[in-house]
């Protein structure tokens, strides 16, 4: 029985790659989505259709009772599922009106899944949106801990958001990360966080549109407010003193 559920879970995910990821992305932060949708009218993040764990979790409230078994749930929401995307039709519709509006119709892809692709991509946007709570929760988890470190060293976090292909991230890296000015200081008043945006979400529900970015992340002594400030893009060693510098003026008059 695993052995057959961890087989659907690698199809659903290998059909959500090959034929929905043209337009549905996965997950974006609750608050980015909530400014594009409410806000914006998807200007923002320009979305080709609805992420899949909105569409989980919509689907979730809407679909069935969420407070009934979870099998029987699980079966409710793949029929909508397997239905929706050969037959689509707005009026069936679950999600909010204000980010249905945002998009036309989707296009129905009859004749391009097999029945089996069909159970395992309802079975993978179903667990979806589990997954994602798991996870952020792990990740918020773990940055809580260098929150409380950073408070408790009265230091700044420093979050270097970079990429593999990043030409830049790795110029500055040898140029500016390597310089022992820049290491003295970073050690004196700084914890830095180094976040792959190609593998790992940024905490806080952070996001950046190009690499390398810069966060410093202020934690207030008194209470569980925090304050970042952004800076994007690559910078020479005199200017990225510079700004450490400014950040730890920031903090200073903080406390
Ligand atoms: C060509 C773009 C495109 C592709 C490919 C696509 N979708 Fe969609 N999908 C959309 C758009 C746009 C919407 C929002 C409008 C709507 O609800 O019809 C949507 C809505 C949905 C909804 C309904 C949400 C609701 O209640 O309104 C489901 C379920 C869904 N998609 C599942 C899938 C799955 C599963 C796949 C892959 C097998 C897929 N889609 C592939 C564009 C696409």
């Amino acid at each position: 029985m695993a052995c057959v559920a961890s087989l659907y879970a690698d199809r659903g995910e290998s059909v959500y790659r090959t034929i929905c990821s043209k337009c549905h992305q996965l997950h974006i932060a609750e608050e980015k989505l909530a400014e594009n949708f409410f806000e914006a009218n998807n200007t923002l993040l320009k979305l080709k259709a609805p992420t899949i764990s909105q569409i989980s979790r919509s689907m979730k409230e809407k679909i069935g009772d969420p407070r009934s078994d979870e099998e029987i749930q699980r079966l409710e929401v793949s029929s909508f599922i397997a239905d929706y995307i050969i037959y689509p039709d707005k009026s069936k519709s679950v999600l909010n009106p204000k980010i249905g509006k945002c998009f036309k119709t989707m296009p129905s892809l009859k004749g391009k899944l097999t029945t089996e692709d069909i159970e395992a991509i309802s079975n993978f946007v179903y667990d979806y949106d589990k997954k994602i709570h798991k996870k952020a929760k792990e990740e918020d988890g773990f940055f809580g801990t260098i929150l409380k470190r950073a408070k408790g060293e009265h230091k700044t976090i420093l979050i270097k958001a970079t990429a593999p292909h990043c030409r830049y991230c790795k110029k500055m890296e040898k140029r500016v990360f390597s310089d022992a000015e820049v290491i003295d200081l970073l050690k004196k008043s700084f914890i830095v966080l180094h976040v792959d945006v190609s593998k790992q979400p940024l905490p806080l529900g952070l996001s950046v549109s190009m690499t390398p970015t810069f966060f410093f992340v202020f934690a207030d002594q008194q209470s569980e407010s925090v304050k970042t400030k952004r800076i994007p893009g690559s910078w020479s060693k005199e200017d990225f003193l510079e700004i450490l510098k400014e950040a730890e003026k920031i903090k200073r008059k903080k406390q």
